[in-house]
Formats: C-alpha cells, structure tokens, sequence
C-alpha cells in the first residue's frame, strides 16, 4: 500500500506525476486556496502534508493529522508554518530552495526596469491611445546604468541580483547581519549598515526572510532615509514593507517608486496602493517560470518522499527534530 499525501493545490504537471507514483495522492480540486477546517480535514489521515505558502499552518492543522510524518512547503519561504510547533511534535518541515533563485532574481530586475523606465505607466498611455509624438518632457524615469544598487538580505537570491548588476556598472552595496564575503569578492559588493545603504541606494531590494526581526523593516523612517530619487522593490514577503507607510511615500514624493511583487495584507491591496501610478504591482510571481514552478514541485516531492521514508530531506528548515523521525 502505498504512503498517503494530501496536496492543497495542483502543482505543475510533472510534480503530480512524481506524487501520484509514489503516494496516493489526495489533492485539493480547485484552483483555490483551502480554508483551514478543509486543510484539517485533509491532514486528518495522511502521512505527508504537501502545502503551499498561502497556507497557514497551525498547531491545530498538525495535531489534527494524527500519522503526519512531515510537512513539505512549496516555497522557499515558511513564513506560513509554525515551525516551533512542528518542532515540538517532532515534525519536519521542508521547503524549496535554490531552485528559484534566478528566476526570482530576474523578476527582481524585471521590476527595476518596469518602475524606473515607467513601463507599465507608458505601456497603459499607448493603448489609451495617448501618444500623439514624441516629447521631450515624457516619462522621465530614473537611470539604472552607473546607479547604486542596495541589496537587503544576501542570501542566494541578493546575491544573484548583485551579479546581474554587473552588465550595468553599478556601484552594489549591501546590508545582512554578516558580511558575505563570497559575494564581495563576485560582485565587488560592499558591505554597509542598513541606514548607510538607505540613504545612498538608487535601488533598494529586499531579500530578507519574514519573522518578528523583519515585519515592517521598511517603515516611515526608513522610507524617509531613501532618496526622492530613490525606487523600493519587494520580492520577497509583503509584511517587511509598512504599505501605509509605504503609500504615503510614494504620493509625497518621498521616494520615487516602488516595483511589489508581494503585499502585507496579501493578495488584498492596501487601500490606495492600487491608484499610486508610481508603483510597478505584480501578483506575486517572482517564481513564476514553468521550468522553476516544475522544479520546485519536484523538489517539494523528493523532500516529501525523504521524509515519508525517514530519511534526511534534501532541504530541512528544523535539522534539529532529525534522528527523531
Ligand atoms: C517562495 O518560494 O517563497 C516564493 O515566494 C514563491 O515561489
């Protein structure tokens, strides 16, 4: 008899292949996210837990699945689970990194060309059928050649932004409780504290994970650091950014702009983000490439598989409960 896993959501095609070759797979039907009592119900008789990171998973949720032998995250983020819980009940919890860290570094960049160039704003204008020749005035963005770029968390996706700077002669500084020297001697990165990078960065991108240290890093004062010339770009979890605080800057000038690929109150939008036309938003896509979707399924499978069978996971975030599964 084979292992059972209960998946919240379809992943790409080939992961439901590998899932359905070694479990049997309970998977939710819809393109939807589940509510919890639906997550409770399907972790009631399963070994292996397969979620997404629009998923919150509670104590509740772990203690409900009674044969639960882990938990594996479709994300490189697990800001959704209670990872201490799981600790205390012995569970691991798996999550999926490497895999997207160039397609998220591209979608990084993505937003620094589309707020700095103002992309979107004349790409809207065009349709609109606004563009009645050229002017010398219009749309007026910020250059990124020869800027300062500000790095906030160097880990594997800040680094592979620094070195996409390169082809762009920027100066690369950065921020993270240690120095990276890896990335020094790769980019010529700098190290500096938070305040230094704030208020010399041309482009600030945040790559930190979200936990109590980080909620609302980037709030008014922060903010008020940036230069006016200065642009904001989140790729990595919403609730870093203080988004009131955020509007605020964005409608007074006190930044340039802002590329969002993730929002605090996700997926709703903080009233009055949606009208600031200075602000690149995209639905939280940063991974969102067929190859690396698929990679990171098959990745949340293989983790699955490991942890069903009681071996090492390739990707662990609580090491600590091993030798105990
Ligand atoms: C993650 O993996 O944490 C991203 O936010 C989605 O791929």
């Amino acid at each position: 008899m084979k292992p059972k896993c209960f998946l919240t959501r379809k992943l790409p095609q080939p992961a439901m292949d590998r899932f359905s070759l070694t479990f049997d797979l309970s998977v939710n039907p819809d393109d939807r996210v589940l509510t919890k009592d639906e997550i409770v119900s399907g972790v009631r008789d399963t070994d292996i837990l397969a979620c997404l990171l629009t998923d919150t998973i509670d104590a509740d949720i772990m203690d409900a699945g009674k044969n639960l032998k882990g938990i594996s995250n479709y994300a490189v983020g697990y800001n959704n689970i209670d990872v201490v819980a799981a600790t205390a009940r012995k569970l691991p919890v798996c999550n999926t990194p490497g895999v997207l860290t160039d397609t998220t570094a591209d979608m990084a960049w993505a937003l620094i060309f589309s707020v700095a160039r103002r992309v979107v704003e004349s790409d809207t204008y065009t349709r609109a059928g606004k563009f009645k020749g050229w002017g010398p005035l219009h749309f007026l963005g910020g250059d990124i050649s020869g800027a300062v770029l500000g790095i906030i968390g160097a880990g594997r996706i800040g680094t592979a932004i620094a070195k996409r700077a390169a082809g762009f002669n920027m100066t690369i500084l950065y921020t993270d409780f240690q120095p990276n020297l890896s990335l020094e001697e790769t980019t010529g990165a700098k190290f500096v504290n938070q305040k230094e990078l704030l208020k010399t960065a041309d482009f600030v991108s945040l790559h930190v994970p979200l936990n109590k240290e980080t909620r609302h890093l980037i709030s008014a004062p922060e903010l008020e650091m940036m230069k006016s010339t200065a642009y904001l770009i989140n790729t990595a979890r919403g609730p870093i950014v203080d988004e009131i605080a955020l509007i605020k800057a964005l409608n007074t000038n006190v930044i340039a702009g802002a590329g969002l690929d993730v929002y605090e109150l996700e997926p709703e939008l903080t009233p009055g983000l949606a009208k600031c036309t200075n602000a690149v938003l995209t639905p939280h896509i940063a991974s969102a490439s067929v190859q690396t979707r698929t990679k990171m399924g098959l990745l949340c499978v293989e983790n699955a598989i490991a942890m069903y069978e009681g071996r090492k996971p390739k990707h662990i975030v609580n090491p600590e409960v091993l030798g105990k599964i």
